[in-house]
């Protein structure tokens, strides 16, 4: 039966030029190279320079990712931007990034869920595209949580990174085999009650401050394997597929022990996991799609690969979603 299908037929990434490595942090922080690269496998992160915004690494990362797909930006009737550190409160990062690229039309607005972000992004926009409420869409993950960590505490200080990834989508026909490209399906869940576990001490509402970001590291990292690999197993389970049928994980980008977990889990040996942790430390909801663009650009991914990517984040959030590129 002919239905719709979202096609991702393009992507595009941005990083600060600003390299900062676990020596450099060392030098202002309570903690060590070596100490940081057994515990998360991260070397190094990049910063946002003074001035550069999550908007305009966003239209850097969105503008690459339309030139792949050979799209104008005229052609754009939905921008969905996923950041837990938008410019302002208020408007929404997205319609600093649609007026950026001179789009005057269509819908565009922020979503929020921390690092699995991206995710419940493409679960939006590939819901308005399958309905038929817009035609071509851009989906970004973007973030300068530089400008939301506490640099007395050593426990998250060294973990971030900043950066923008983005995809450029497309609504097209298809039979709904999972053979055809496109995205086969998102599955996003949350769960309010872990909120002390992971979250930022000041909002508009709470303390009328942008506050830092607050995590129980242990916490988080027992419920993350669990948690992600329920919603893998849901995106599997979805479209009849096996763990053999991937081909590449696209996993969120938090630490390298998680990652390493996840895969052996899923039997996949190392080189068809995608990792960038290692020099862009945890970039929120820009790691997947900035992982993504970049196994693409140096060839690793191929057209017809099962790619599954999950994530989870402050909430807690978490998710899955399963792309045949
Ligand atoms: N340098 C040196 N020592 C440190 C540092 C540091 N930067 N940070 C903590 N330590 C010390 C601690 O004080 C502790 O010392 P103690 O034993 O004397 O008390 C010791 O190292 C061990 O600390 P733990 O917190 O138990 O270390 P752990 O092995 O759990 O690693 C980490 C910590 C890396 C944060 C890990 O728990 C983790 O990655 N958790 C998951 C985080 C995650 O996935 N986040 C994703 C979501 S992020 C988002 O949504 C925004």
């Amino acid at each position: 039966m002919t239905q719709r299908r979202s096609l991702v037929l393009g992507c595009g990434a941005y990083l600060p030029a600003r390299v900062v490595t676990n020596d450099e942090l060392a030098k202002t922080v309570d903690t060590s190279d070596e100490w940081i690269r057994q515990r998360t496998g991260i070397r190094e992160r990049r910063f946002a320079a003074e001035g550069e915004l999550t908007s305009s690494m966003a239209t850097t990362a969105a503008q690459g990712a339309l030139d792949m797909a050979g799209l104008n930006a005229k052609d754009v009737d939905l921008i969905v931007c996923a950041t837990a550190t938008p410019d302002e409160t208020f408007p929404s990062t997205a319609t600093r990034i649609q007026s950026n690229l001179g789009i005057e039309r269509g819908a565009a607005f922020d979503i929020q869920a921390v690092c699995a972000g991206f995710i419940y992004a493409l679960a939006v926009a590939d819901n308005f595209l399958r309905l038929g409420q817009a035609e071509t869409a851009l989906v970004i993950g973007a973030e300068t949580f530089s400008r939301i960590l506490d640099w007395e505490d050593r426990t998250t200080c060294i973990l971030f990174g900043d950066g923008a990834g983005a995809v450029a989508m497309r609504a097209a026909t298809a039979n709904g085999s999972a053979r055809e490209p496109g995205l086969l399906s998102t599955h996003v869940y949350s769960d309010g009650r872990h909120h002390d576990a992971l979250y930022v001490d000041g909002g508009p509402s709470s303390t009328g401050t942008v506050g830092h970001l607050r995590m129980e590291g242990r916490e988080v990292f027992r419920h993350a394997v669990v948690r992600m690999s329920e919603a893998i197993d849901a995106a599997l389970e979805a479209n009849n597929l096996t763990p053999g049928d991937i081909d590449w994980l696209v996993p969120h980008q938090a630490n390298l022990r998680i990652i390493d977990a996840m895969a052996r889990r899923l039997n996949l040996p190392q080189d068809r996991v995608v990792v960038t942790v290692d020099r862009h430390a945890n970039t929120s909801a820009a790691s997947i799609p900035l992982a993504l663009c970049e196994a693409v650009h140096d060839g690793r991914v191929q057209r017809g690969d099962l790619i599954m990517m999950e994530a989870m984040g402050g909430g807690f959030a978490w998710g899955s979603a399963l792309l045949r590129w």
